[in-house]
């Protein structure tokens, strides 16, 4: 089993799916950007052979590259987890014909207007959406629409340049805020709560499914520094409040032609005032980021960069999937700007809950902070896990209130 993998050592959990990849008896063809004597150790260790490219994002020579570099070794499976290369690996499997997902399935999950079409044309609810390139077309979108509204780049991440807008003259200064956007969707507010769907699938069909919910809404958590944003994968995915997000899910892999790996999914749940509909929020086929891997391998005690690997050069998913725990990860971000001056409260919470606590990641006193609109891993985290979902949730309030990070 001969794969190539792309972006093995950055962002850095992918050094997790490249020993995974090993582990499961795969021989590793690690591409990346970083200097091979940059690598670290243990991900060397993993990897069968590694070509350094100079632009990993320029589509075209990186296929050229891999291409030369392969002449005459056959591979097996051409992979990426990391969305900015997932379809370029489409690329280079439909140069070598290797099996996976073409381009075209790819793209059903990387642009968001053609991801909202095959989903809508599926039968399944989706926000009622425009796709706009300039200031006109914007405003005639909000009038076709209806504040409020949510206008954001087609090709966004981590809810840059993403604004709720609830009149006209709030449009105005969010168009004014979007000038370097090149292309938007304009689109139809959806209230409520809103979750993950994720799976690890193998032939579109989930051998691996978890729920998380984000408290609050990704958009709430990145538009409010005070905030300590928490996800809290859900133990209980039974419960009948989840069933709709579920079905939605399912239906969704199968619209978009979902073949194996990860994948991510948003959705909401409305209130029931406005109707208690799941609507479909976005979808990428690879592992969400910020640590939700590891929350779910805390939820089941299980390696799921291993069970990936497994999963994508076998066909077989092996870990028990039963589920143990509801695993919170909270985010913090100090106050302040410059270096970490101070944690307060941690230390007692620690001591009155440090049994449920399974990573503690806080940025040391004397580190310089990060910048919190770029990641949401912020300045640091806490992972912390619990069978009953009200004592998890109420355990992960108390370490986004109790515990205070101070910077200057
Ligand atoms: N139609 C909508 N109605 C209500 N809220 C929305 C809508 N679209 C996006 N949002 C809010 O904005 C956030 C970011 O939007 P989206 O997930 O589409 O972009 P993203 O930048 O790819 O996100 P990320 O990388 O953070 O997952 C969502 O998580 C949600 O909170
Ligand atoms: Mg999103």
């Amino acid at each position: 089993m001969k794969v190539v993998f792309l972006a093995p050592s950055y962002p850095p959990e992918m050094q997790q799916y490249t020993r995974g990849l090993a582990e499961v008896g795969a021989e590793v063809y690690g591409v990346g950007d970083t200097p091979v004597q940059a690598l670290p150790g243990p991900l060397k260790h993993h990897l069968h052979d590694y070509l350094q490219v100079p632009r990993l994002l320029d589509e075209a020579d990186v296929v050229e590259r891999v291409t030369a570099w392969l002449r005459g070794r056959e591979v097996d499976r051409v992979l990426a987890n990391w969305e900015v290369m997932v379809v370029t690996a489409a690329r280079l499997r439909e140069r070598f014909g290797v099996p996976g997902m073409t381009v075209d399935a790819v793209s059903g999950f990387r642009d968001k207007q053609l991801m909202k079409e095959r989903v809508a044309a599926a039968g399944l609810r989706v926000p009622r959406a425009v796709r706009v390139r300039t200031i006109a077309e914007t405003r005639a979108a909000a009038e076709q629409i209806g504040f409020p509204l949510i206008v954001k780049p087609i090709a966004g991440a981590g809810s840059a340049d993403t604004y709720r807008v609830d009149d006209a003259a709030a449009l105005d200064a969010a168009l004014a805020r979007m000038q370097h956007v090149r292309e938007a969707s304009c689109e139809e507010f959806i209230g409520g709560d809103e979750y993950t769907f994720d799976t690890v699938s193998i032939a579109g069909v989930p051998a691996f499914a978890n729920v998380a919910q984000y408290l609050p809404r990704p958009l709430d958590a990145r538009s409010h520094e005070w905030i300590s944003p928490i996800i809290i994968t859900v133990r209980d995915m039974a419960q009948p409040a989840l069933a709709g997000g579920i079905a939605l899910g399912h239906a969704v892999l199968g619209a978009l032609g979902m073949g194996d790996g990860f994948t991510h999914m948003e959705w909401f749940r409305k209130p029931a005032d406005q109707g208690d509909e799941v609507v479909f929020g976005e979808i990428g086929c690879r592992p969400g980021g910020a640590h939700l891997v590891d929350q779910m391998n805390y939820t089941c005690d299980i390696d799921l960069f291993r069970e990936w690997a497994r999963a994508v050069c076998w066909g077989r998913f092996e870990a028990p999937t039963t589920r143990k725990y509801n695993a919170a990860i909270i985010f913090k971000r100090a106050k302040g700007h410059g270096r970490i001056t101070r944690i307060d409260g941690l230390g007692e919470f620690l001591h009155r809950h440090g049994e449920h606590v399974v990573e503690q990641r806080l940025l040391p006193v004397g580190t310089h902070r990060r910048d919190w609109k770029k990641t949401l891993v912020s300045d640091g985290y806490i992972l912390l896990r619990h069978p009953d979902w009200d004592r998890t949730y109420q355990l992960a309030m108390a370490a986004a209130t109790d515990i205070t990070m101070w910077a200057e």
